[in-house]
């Protein structure tokens, strides 16, 4: 009988750990990272080389009275326009978190002049993380 429990116990385990359990990958991003959400910074730079998944979010860190958060169409990103926003994610207190969501290209800006100082920000966000490495493929 004990023999019996523990072959069972054996199976289980063995059972959970080849189930596929996905991972929990989530990431949150600073913005800017040590420079945060500032003019004169290129943020096409700090953009290249990440992968941005859905429920992934951004962090914007700044002075409140001088910067804000919008999300704005294509056109409107490409000419600097602020003035009809399609979400405003400015809560008041210099940071604010943009929740990735929904898999389509964010175009972000700063509507309080920043954004022909560089303060605009577009993100592709893609729908799953790539699967975990398997063996690498041989040559
Ligand atoms: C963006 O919004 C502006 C103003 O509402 C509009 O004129 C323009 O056609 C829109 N562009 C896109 C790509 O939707
Ligand atoms: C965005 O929302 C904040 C907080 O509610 C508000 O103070 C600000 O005026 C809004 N900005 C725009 C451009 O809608
Ligand atoms: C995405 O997040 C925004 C901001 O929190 C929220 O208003 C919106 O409903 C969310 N959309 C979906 C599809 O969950």
């Amino acid at each position: 009988m004990a023999r019996f429990t523990v072959l069972i116990v054996a199976a289980i385990l063995a059972f959970l750990v080849a189930a596929p359990v996905p991972e929990v990958t989530a990431k949150k991003y600073l913005v800017g990272d040590k420079k945060f959400w500032n003019p004169y910074i290129n943020y096409d730079t700090w953009v290249q080389g990440k992968h941005f998944y859905l429920g992934d979010w951004l962090y914007f860190v700044y002075y409140r009275d001088q910067h804000n958060i919008l999300e704005v169409n294509k056109t409107d990103y490409e000419r600097c326009i602020s003035d009809h926003p399609i979400r405003n994610y400015t809560r008041g207190a210099g940071r604010d978190i943009v929740p990735l969501n929904v898999t389509k290209q964010y175009y972000l800006l700063d509507g309080r002049g920043g954004c022909f100082k560089g303060m605009k920000l577009t993100v592709t966000v893609e729908k799953l993380p790539p699967p975990p490495k398997s063996a690498p493929v041989k040559h």
